[in-house]
Parts: C-alpha cells; sequence; structure tokens
C-alpha cells in the first residue's frame, strides 16, 4: 500500500528549507511511490487542516528559493492561541492525522520544532524531523541547514563594514542573531576578521573589550569591528541570569516558578538593548566614535548557499529512506558526509551551544581576537 506522508515547516525560516520540502516530496513519490501533503503555516495548518498537494509540479523551481513555501509559526501543539486564549489542540491535531491517513508527519524545524514533534510522538503519531535553523543549535547533528547561509551573509556584513569603519576610524559593533547561541557571531567573526567576538556562551566585561580597543588604536589601528551575538551577556547580567535560573529550579510551588519564570522573561527583556548600551558604553571608554548596525532578519533571507542545498537534500532524501523503512520517533542528523536517525528524546528540550573547547575559540584567542574575557 502506497504511503501519505505529510510535511510542515515550523518556527522561525530558513535558507534551504525548499530545498528540503523538495527532497523529501520527490524522493517519497518518485521513488517509494508515496503520496505526499503539506500543512501550511506549522502546526496550525495541522489543526485548521490547511493542506496543499505535494505533487511534482508543486516541487518543481522551489531549490533555490528562500523561505518555506508552506508557510511557518512559532504555534505549539499543546498551547495555540485560538480565539483570544491558549488551548491544547493536541487531540485535534492527532484526529486531522488520521483523517489524511497519514503513515508519518515530517516536521522541518529547530529546538521549539524538535520539542513540539516530540510531543506529538508522544501522543502516539510517526514524527520524523529535520534540522533547520540559521542558528546550528540543535543537538546531535553536526550542523543544521540554513546556517551556511546565513554565515555568508553575517560575513559579507563583516566584510563591508570593514572599509567604513576604517575610513571614519570607527568602532562599529554588528549584532547578529542565534538566540543563545554563539555559532553565526563566531563563524562570522573568525571569517571576517573582527577583532572583538562576543558569544552567549562567554560572558564579557565591556572594560576588556575597551582595552583591547585601546591597545589597537595605539598601535596605529584607528578602527575596530566587534562581532555581538544578539544572546551575548555582561559576566553582571549572566550572573544575574544564572541566580534566576537557579531559583527558578529550586521553586517550590509552580506559582513561584510561574513568578520567576516571569522575572526571567522580563530581564531578557531588558537585554534586547543590550548592543546599543554596549556600543555607548565602547564610545565612552575609548573615546572613539562608534555605531552600531543590526543585521536582523536579512540574515534569514533570501536564496540558500550550495552547502544548504545539498545538506538539507542529503537529510530531506534520508527522511524519505527512512519513512520507507518506517523507521520513526527521530531526527535525521548531519553525521560527517551522511546522514543519521537520531531518537527524538535525545533531541527534544536541548540544544547546542559552543563548546569553550571548541576550534574556532582556541583559533580566534591564537590570532589575537578579544572574546570579552
Ligand atoms: O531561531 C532563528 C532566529 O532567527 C533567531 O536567531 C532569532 O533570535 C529569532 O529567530 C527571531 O525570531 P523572529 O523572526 O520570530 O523575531
Amino acid at each position: 500500500m502506497a504511503k501519505h506522508i505529510g510535511i510542515l515547516t515550523a518556527g522561525g525560516d530558513s535558507p534551504g528549507l525548499n530545498a528540503a520540502i523538495r527532497a523529501v516530496g520527490k524522493a517519497a513519490e518518485r521513488s517509494f511511490a508515496m503520496n505526499v501533503i503539506g500543512f501550511r503555516d506549522g502546526f496550525r495548518g495541522l489543526v485548521e487542516n490547511r493542506t496543499v498537494r505535494l505533487n511534482g509540479s508543486a516541487l518543481s523551481g522551489i531549490l533555490t528559493i528562500g523561505g518555506t513555501i508552506l508557510g511557518t509559526s512559532r504555534d505549539k501543539p499543546h498551547r495555540m492561541p485560538m480565539g483570544g486564549q491558549e488551548l491544547d489542540m493536541t487531540e485535534v491535531i492527532i484526529a486531522n492525522y488520521h483523517k489524511h491517513n497519514l503513515d508519518a508527519l515530517v516536521c522541518l524545524g529547530g529546538g521549539g520544532t524538535m520539542k513540539n514533534a516530540y510531543h506529538l510522538m508522544q501522543h502516539g503519531l510517526n514524527i520524523i524531523t529535520l534540522p533547520k535553523t540559521i542558528d546550528n543549535d540543535v543537538a546531535m547533528t553536526d550542523v543544521t541547514f540554513g546556517f551556511d547561509t546565513a554565515l555568508g551573509i553575517a560575513t559579507e556584513a563583516v566584510d563591508r563594514l570593514h572599509s567604513t569603519a576604517h575610513s571614519h576610524h570607527r568602532i562599529i559593533v554588528l549584532e547578529v542573531m542565534g538566540h543563545n547561541a554563539g555559532w553565526l557571531a563566531l563563524g562570522a567573526g573568525l571569517a571576517g576578521g573582527a577583532d572583538v567576538i562576543l558569544i552567549p556562551e562567554i560572558p564579557y566585561d565591556v572594560h576588556s573589550v575597551a582595552d583591547a580597543i585601546l591597545q589597537r588604536s595605539q598601535g596605529g589601528k584607528g578602527f575596530s569591528i566587534v562581532v555581538v551575538s544578539e544572546g551575548a551577556l555582561s559576566k553582571d547580567a549572566a550572573a544575574r541570569l544564572a541566580e534566576l535560573e537557579a531559583a527558578r529550579a529550586a521553586a517550590e510551588s509552580k506559582k513561584e516558578r510561574k513568578a520567576i519564570k516571569a522575572q526571567i522573561e522580563a530581564f531578557r527583556l531588558e537585554q534586547l538593548n543590550n548592543t546599543m548600551r554596549l556600543t555607548r558604553q565602547l564610545e565612552e571608554l575609548t573615546r572613539l566614535e562608534s555605531r552600531l548596525t543590526i543585521l536582523g532578519h536579512l540574515q534569514r533571507g533570501g536564496t540558500p548557499s550550495a552547502v544548504d542545498r545539498l545538506l538539507a537534500t542529503r537529510l530531506g532524501t534520508a527522511a524519505a529512506e527512512l519513512i520507507e523503512q518506517e523507521v520513526y520517533g527521530v531526527m535525521v542528523a548531519a553525521r560527517g558526509e551522511g546522514a543519521e536517525p537520531v531518537p527524538l528524546e535525545q533531541v527534544a528540550g536541548k540544544r547546542r551551544v559552543v563548546p569553550l573547547d571548541h576550534p574556532w575559540i582556541r583559533s580566534a584567542r591564537l590570532i589575537g581576537v578579544n572574546l570579552g574575557d
């Protein structure tokens, strides 16, 4: 009997999603004679039964296109905003999965999607996930698709900022995305030759950064490029956050945990202006004119790099093969040159941050990049 599979994309979009949809769909249809449908806008499309048939013509011409032809959302199956309130829509999703006679559901996403997919797996659905995010922070995979494209864009930004920083003898701070992982900032900073790189994994001391810049200026380099990950925190802020997290872990009642969670969220909101604050502090401490560039969603848009197209195609076709073999409850991880299924329980709720002994960190230190510590 021909299998029926569904595909959805959830979380923030990332380059390579369409390449992955195309790979799953084409391999499923052409090599295994499966019927493939897509759900629109992440898990919401599964709740609202908004589908699109992913046949040959729908899958044609999408390899090089950015974003996702299916649309996406950050809606969670068990806490979905519906008519002004958040509802648990798990049962509706299960009913719609069966209504479409699905043998498997392929969820393309990052850390949040892994958790949501795991939740559905625990409710009996046959799930396979693919790791996508420009943040590169999904556990148990060498890399995620979207990262290479974003890395290229952020590196080009560092390259371009060099000439204007140099001409004006300025400090230019570049904020890049990455959520609470420093892969993008570290990679782009290193590839672009930044003088300072600040990442969430290494809390920074603004005086150490200012000293490094002053030393450059005394050595005749009147400009500096500082690449900052959006999640980077000063040592004080990181200590405060660690205190709050410890209090949350030790909280005895649900009410207390909820109150501390609200404090953590408020604290994180305050940190949103962190790079602007840092830019001003550096100007004050060094007396060098400083400017801030926030790269933002430019990093997520546009056509995927060749590396991301290849990765998405490798993982997407492997997903179709796994469904054919009825291997479910797994994420298709990139491992070396290949693709391997990893049980979802080893992925959900985990995040892969930059290890402090990572070769990129070592190289950065060896060439004299200031990492803020
Ligand atoms: O997870 C990808 C990401 O781009 C993060 O780097 C960033 O923090 C977040 O999404 C931004 O999300 P949104 O597009 O919903 O503002």
